[in-house]
Parts: structure tokens; sequence; C-alpha cells
């Protein structure tokens, strides 16, 4: 019998560590999610699409990636619907980086961008944030297939403008720009900010989430707007039941329901500021944040992350994301606001050298 070894390059992989659990959902900060939850239309739906459990989802989410597209304007045969945009991510480095591609991304990056490069054996070429921002002067010099601009990005929360991004794909030799929008619901305009509108100008691609500002990160949807030709390879190679029966069902009452995603917006906004404000007047610095999470500067990042770990709070550690001397704090809800608030009352809590 041959003896069974994964290939080489998988031997060093540091695998996706998600963020550590708290003992109540109010109190867990640590992995971005919506505070406010599903739209109530999202249960209804669920409740239906699961009497039909026994037959399988339609391949390629037909209905849902038609409602998509026209929200966006552009062509259905330019949608690709995945489960989770963390799917689309793999399938990207499948089609476009397996066996010696090149994806630049920045430093800290995505993990799962750098992940996915390294599980086909492709190469990552990481490009350090200046002042927690794309660097994409120096990103567009170096030459690679794929080139991951996270905007805004995740974990400093930075947004890059569109006139920048268009800059980069008009001088960047990569194959194809992917511009991941999973937080783009949260800048202050994202209608001015997203990089959909480019699309028509080719070589740039849109990941977008139903995981934050949608709530539906447990039921794993996302989609990519991309040139036609992508689309294909895509769907050409992707396992083709990936997005089950009841996450499409809730993806398309999610995204009818504009009243409770607008809510959502709101409310994360407000609450960001408020957290922002929080760690500002306890004498943290915090970077200025478009998502829902705050990366806050700390002289004794493992010390808070305990302290707050004992107060029934999770977030999650800088170094876990490329960024030693900091925690990320997702925005909560009015429950988890108060607990953090008092948790933060405690003069522990102050920054320790
Ligand atoms: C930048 C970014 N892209 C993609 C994702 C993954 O989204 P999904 O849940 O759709 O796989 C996340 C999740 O945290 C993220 O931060």
């Amino acid at each position: 019998m041959t003896e069974l070894t994964a290939r080489p390059w998988l031997s060093g992989l540091a695998p996706y560590r998600p963020g550590a659990a708290a003992p109540s959902a109010a109190g867990s900060l640590s992995s971005n999610e919506s505070a406010l939850g599903a739209s109530p239309h999202v249960v209804d739906a669920v409740v239906r699409a699961a009497r039909s459990a026994h037959r399988y989802p339609d391949a390629l989410a037909t209905e849902l990636r038609a409602e998509i597209a026209a929200r966006h304007g552009i062509p259905t045969e330019q949608v690709l619907v995945g489960n989770g945009s963390d799917e689309l991510i793999f399938l990207l480095a499948l089609a476009f980086l397996a066996g010696g591609g090149t994806a630049v991304c920045a430093d800290p990056a995505y993990r799962v961008d750098e992940i996915s490069t390294q599980v086909v054996g492709g190469t990552v070429v990481s490009v350090p944030l200046a002042e927690d921002q794309h660097d994409l002067a120096a990103m567009a010099a170096v030459p690679a297939d794929l080139a991951y601009v996270v905007n805004p990005h995740n974990p400093t929360g930075t947004l890059v403008p569109r006139d920048a991004v268009r800059r980069f794909r008009e001088h960047s030799p990569a194959g194809l720009v992917v511009v991941d929008e999973a937080y783009i619901d949260f800048a202050p305009d994202p209608l001015a900010a997203t990089a959909v509108p480019l699309l028509r100008e080719g070589g740039l691609a849109v990941l977008r989430t139903f995981s934050k500002a949608f709530g539906l990160a447990g039921l794993r949807v996302g989609y990519l707007l991309a040139p036609t030709p992508v689309i294909d390879v895509l769907s050409g190679i992707r396992a083709p039941f990936s997005v089950n029966r009841l996450a499409q069902a809730a993806a398309l009452a999610a995204l009818r329901d504009r009243t409770h995603h607008e809510a959502v917006r709101v409310h994360t906004i407000d609450m960001r500021r408020r957290v922002s404000d929080l760690f500002t007047r306890h004498g943290y610095d915090v970077v200025p944040s478009h998502t829902n999470f705050v990366l806050v500067r700390v002289p004794d990042e493992a010390g808070l992350v305990r302290r707050l770990a004992a107060a029934g709070i999770a977030v999650r550690p800088g170094s876990a994301l490329g960024v030693p001397g900091a925690v990320r704090v997702s925005v909560p809800g009015d429950e988890g606001w108060r607990h953090l608030q008092r948790a933060m009352a405690d003069p522990g809590m102050l920054p320790r050298t």
C-alpha cells in the first residue's frame, strides 16, 4: 500500500482559528456577527424551506442570484453564490492560484485569503499596511495573479476610497483584483464606497457576505460579482449544492427586508461610536472604524483579553490577526453594551504595561 502523505506545502500551514466563545451571545464580541440578528422574515422563510428539506437545493441559486443581480444592476451571469464568501475565496484560489500562482495581500490580511492561497500551493506576497491602510502603491508593484483588497479592512476597519481602488486596478499587474466588501454596509456611504461600479471596467471582482449586516453567519451565504468568464470557471469547479435550501431562502428574505438592514446599519454605526469612545476614555488608542468592530491598541493584549474573558466577554486578540498589541472588539447589541460598560468600569481594565 502506498503511504498516504499530505502534499508537502501543507505541512507548515497555520490553520484558521475562530474567535473564542463567551458564556452568553451578548458577550460574544470576537467574530463580528450581527448584534441585532437576522430579519424576523428570515425565520419564517427558513421554516417554509425546511418543509422541502428532503429535496436538493437549486444548484445555482437562480432566484437569489437574480435578486442580487437586480440589486446591483448587473447581469445574473456575473453573480455566483457560495457557502459563505469563504467558499468563493477558496474557489478563486483553486481556479487561479493552484500549482504556483501568486496572491498579493495586505499584511495583516484577512486570514482566509492567505490560507486558501497556501492550501493550493500558491505564494502569498504580503505588503505591510501603511498607517493601518492598504499600501496600494506598494501592492501595485507586485506581479500577481490575484490581488486582495479588503475594503473596509479586517482587522483594522479602515476604508480605501473608490478612486484609489480604481487607480490600483489600472496600475496593478494582477490578473484579477478581488475587493472583499464584507463590511461595506457599515461605511458612512456604502454606495459611494463600493467598487461595484468598477465591474464594468473589467479585471475586478467584488465579494459580499450575508454574515454581517444581514445576520446570517450561521447559515453560510456569500456572493461574488465578477466578469462572466471568471464566474463560468468557478461555477464549473464548485461543489454543486454548496448553498443549501434554507440558506438560499434566508438570504432572499434578508435581502428583501430593507427596513431591518437599515436598522442594523444605524445601530452598528451608533454603537461603534459608543464602543470607540468607551475605550478612548479609558486611555486606549482606537483605530477609526468603518465596520462592525473596532481595533483597540493595548499595551497588555493578553492581560486585557483575559480580564474581559473573566467578565464574560470574548474579544479577538490582535496577535491572532497579525496585529500584536491590539484587541478587536465586535460592536455589541444593547445587552452586550451594558455588559461591556460594567466590565470596563473595573479599574483593572485601565491600560497596563
Ligand atoms: C473580510 C472578510 N471576508 C470574508 C469573511 C467571511 O465571510 P463568510 O461568513 O461569508 O464566509 C469575513 C468574516 O469575518 C471577513 O472578515
